[in-house]
């Protein structure tokens, strides 16, 4: 049986990488989902390819940072689709520098996607959920959620404060039935992962052969990337799980990089 039948998603950033994985296997497990992302064109994409695979989606243009647009668009959706039981907070970019040369511009704009984003996104999402009592709010984080890296300040302190977020939303969710959750992959070949890689050989001053050998790859287990399969199954899970008694809690999909 389907396992997200009568479940009503929105998953920002789903048009491209992860979040338009877990948008099609949401899909596919009998959700209805609201596509958010900036870029419009994207999320009218993924919606006709959910379309031709026979279900049902709705694209929205929404930028996370502003607050009118991720209330209207989650109206949208309570409008079109009746109710919202799943939050998937996804948007998000990536930059790259040492802290001495990190346009404070820049640090800002990496920071309010992904964690002024994921509270914009929650805020307008629990005022559905509460009423109702019941939701799943499923953020993603990443394995720098836990872990440092070099060249990543604004992301690092950007995706622990979304780990933070997470934990106090299942302590403020709880007493209404919704639950709260984190999934923290490691690196996972998608455009944000692409475009770092001759970025980091710049900086750092090594082969792209090295930036995915040693320092994307090197402290997992087997040498192998996550895939967008691994995180969607996963947060069909979250989506899907019966009870409230998995709140709190951070998944670490990172071929054994991270053991939390
Ligand atoms: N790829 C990885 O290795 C990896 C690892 C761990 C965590 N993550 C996280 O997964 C999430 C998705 O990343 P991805 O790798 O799929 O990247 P991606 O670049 O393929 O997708 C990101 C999506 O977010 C959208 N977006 C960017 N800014 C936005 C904004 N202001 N408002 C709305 N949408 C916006 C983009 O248009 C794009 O569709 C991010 O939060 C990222 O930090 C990625």
């Amino acid at each position: 049986m389907s396992q997200l039948q009568g479940n009503v998603a929105i998953i920002t950033g789903a048009g491209s990488g992860i979040g338009r994985r877990i948008a099609l296997s949401f899909a596919a497990e009998g959700a209805q989902v609201a596509i958010a992302d900036i870029n419009l064109a994207a999320a009218e994409d993924a919606v006709r390819e959910i379309e031709a695979a026979g279900g049902a989606a709705l694209a929205l243009a929404m930028d996370v940072t502003s607050e009118d647009a991720v209330n209207a668009g989650v109206e949208k959706i309570v409008e079109r689709f009746g109710r919202l039981d799943t939050m998937v907070a996804n948007a998000g970019i990536q930059i790259v520098h040492p802290v001495e040369d990190f346009p404070y511009e820049e640090f800002r704009k990496v920071v309010d996607i992904h964690l002024g984003g994921s509270f914009l996104l929650t805020k307008a999402c629990v005022k559905h959920m509460y009423p109702q009592k019941s939701g799943s709010l499923i953020y993603m984080g990443s394995v720098h959620s836990h872990e440092p890296s070099p060249l990543k300040s604004a992301y690092v302190a950007a995706k622990h404060g979304i780990l933070g977020l997470c934990r106090v939303m299942a302590r403020e969710g709880g007493p209404h039935g919704v639950r709260s959750n984190i999934i923290c992959p490691g690196f996972v070949r998608t455009a944000l992962v692409e475009k770092q890689i001759p970025e980091q050989a710049r900086t750092l001053n090594i082969s792209e052969w090295e930036v995915v050998e040693n320092v994307m790859l090197g402290r997992t287990v087997d040498k192998e990337f996550t895939t967008v399969e691994d995180v969607a199954d996963i947060a069909v899970f979250l989506a899907g799980f019966r009870s409230n008694a998995l709140t709190g809690q951070s998944m670490i999909p990172s071929h054994g990089w991270y053991m939390g």
